[in-house]
Parts: structure tokens; C-alpha cells; sequence
């Protein structure tokens, strides 16, 4: 999806075979990073520059980013060659049948969506992918003390956020039920997230630790 520069299309084809992985089978940590670890997922990582930022500062960590735009993962797949990162790879796929398909019950130590497409008018809400479907899968996937960190710059999807997460059994508000959690300057600053507090808009981030066996 998305017109691709002929650089781009030359990235996908060439560092796609070394980084891009295919959402429509089980993901095997092993297989793939020749290690068990704590695995990130990262959803619409755009720019890529929180999926960059985690993947550096966190070694540890496998990480996985899915998109649907294909200039922005052949953009992220550059960066992640020209920075040698051996614990980052990509899948080019709808998240929503992805995650399922993709993960196994308590595969995933922490899942990252920031500035989802907020989809602002009251008849389009049904097309964000925050929302309570989608919210108890991810729920399924996250082990026991698995993190789901959140972030908007539409306070009206903001509540809405809060309201499916707190109303998802397997999750507690790491912040206390109504807060949204504290800005900590740990999290690095993305594109839509500058170009919403170049309108004006309140930042609002979230974090739900997951609960239970
Ligand atoms: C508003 S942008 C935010 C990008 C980035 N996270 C940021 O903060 O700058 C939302 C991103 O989510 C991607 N996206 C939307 N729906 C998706 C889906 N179902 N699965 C994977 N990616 C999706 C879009 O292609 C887009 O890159």
C-alpha cells in the first residue's frame, strides 16, 4: 500500500530478505533472531523512530514493528541497516488479523501503538484500532506483566482508550483507574505526535500492565 519511490521499492527487495518477515504464520523468536528474549511490538510504527529508539536502547529485547504503509517500512528498513540493528524486524501487515495469527497466548512482553490514526468523525470511530475487540486480543497475546503503552494527541480517543483498556479484565492502569500515565520524557517524540503539538493538541499517553495467569 502506498506509491513507492523506485529507491524504496529497491530497499523492500533488497533488505527485505534479511529484515521482513512473513504475519501469516506463527513468529518463532529462534528461528528468526537466534534467541529467546523479551519480545516488543510496536503497531504503525510510521516513521519508526520509537521502534529505532526502543530497538537501540533495549538490546535485550526482540523487537517486531508491523505497518500498513509500504514507504514507511521501506524507509525504516533502510534505518535499520544503516544503523546494523540485529534485534528489529519488520512485517508488512494489518495488525488487527495479524496479532492473532502472528502470536501465540502470552508471546509478548510489551505493545507499543502511538498516534493510531484517530479517525476523528463520529461515523469513522468504528475504524479506530484501538478499541475493545481489539484491546482483549492484544490482552491474550501480552504475558503476565506484559506492558500496553498507548499514545494520542485526540483527547476524544483518548477517553475512549481509557474507558476499553479499564474495561478489560486483563488490564490494570498502571497510573490508577481515570489517569493518563505522567509525561516521563522517556518515550521519544514521533512525527504525528509533533505535528499534534504543532496544533495545539494535549498529549495524552497510557499505560496498562497486563494482569492475571
Ligand atoms: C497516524 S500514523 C502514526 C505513525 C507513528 N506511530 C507516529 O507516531 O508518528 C498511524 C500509522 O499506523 C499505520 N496503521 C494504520 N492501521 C494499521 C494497521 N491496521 N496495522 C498496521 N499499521 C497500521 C498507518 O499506516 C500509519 O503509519
Amino acid at each position: 500500500m502506498g506509491r513507492l519511490s523506485s529507491a524504496q521499492a529497491r530497499a523492500i527487495d533488497e533488505l527485505g530478505r534479511a529484515y521482513m518477515l512473513m504475519a501469516d504464520r506463527p513468529f518463532d523468536a529462534v528461528s528468526v533472531f537466534g534467541r529467546d528474549a523479551p519480545l516488543m511490538l510496536e503497531i504503525g510504527f510510521g516513521s519508526g523512530t520509537s521502534l529505532i529508539a526502543f530497538a537501540e536502547a533495549n538490546k535485550h529485547f526482540n523487537c517486531l514493528g508491523m505497518e500498513v504503509f509500504q514507504p514507511s517500512i521501506a524507509n525504516v528498513l533502510k534505518a535499520i541497516h544503516a544503523k546494523s540493528l540485529e534485534n528489529v524486524r519488520i512485517m508488512d501487515c494489518d495488525a488487527r488479523s495479524a496479532v492473532q495469527q502472528a502470536f501465540g497466548p502470552q508471546s509478548l512482553s510489551e505493545i507499543h501503538i502511538y498516534f493510531p490514526d484517530p479517525w476523528p468523525k463520529k461515523r469513522h470511530h468504528k475504524r479506530r484500532l484501538v478499541n475493545s475487540e481489539f484491546v482483549a486480543e492484544l490482552a491474550t497475546r501480552l504475558c503476565p506483566d506484559g506492558v500496553l503503552r498507548l499514545a494520542t494527541d485526540d483527547a476524544d480517543y483518548a477517553k475512549s482508550m481509557l474507558a476499553v483498556c479499564e474495561a478489560e479484565a486483563r488490564f490494570e492502569n498502571a497510573d490508577g483507574r481515570g489517569h493518563f500515565a505522567p509525561d516521563t520524557g522517556t518515550r521519544p517524540s514521533t512525527r504525528f505526535e509533533q505535528r499534534g503539538q504543532a496544533l495545539g493538541n494535549r498529549i495524552f499517553d497510557l499505560v496498562f500492565m497486563r494482569i492475571g495467569a
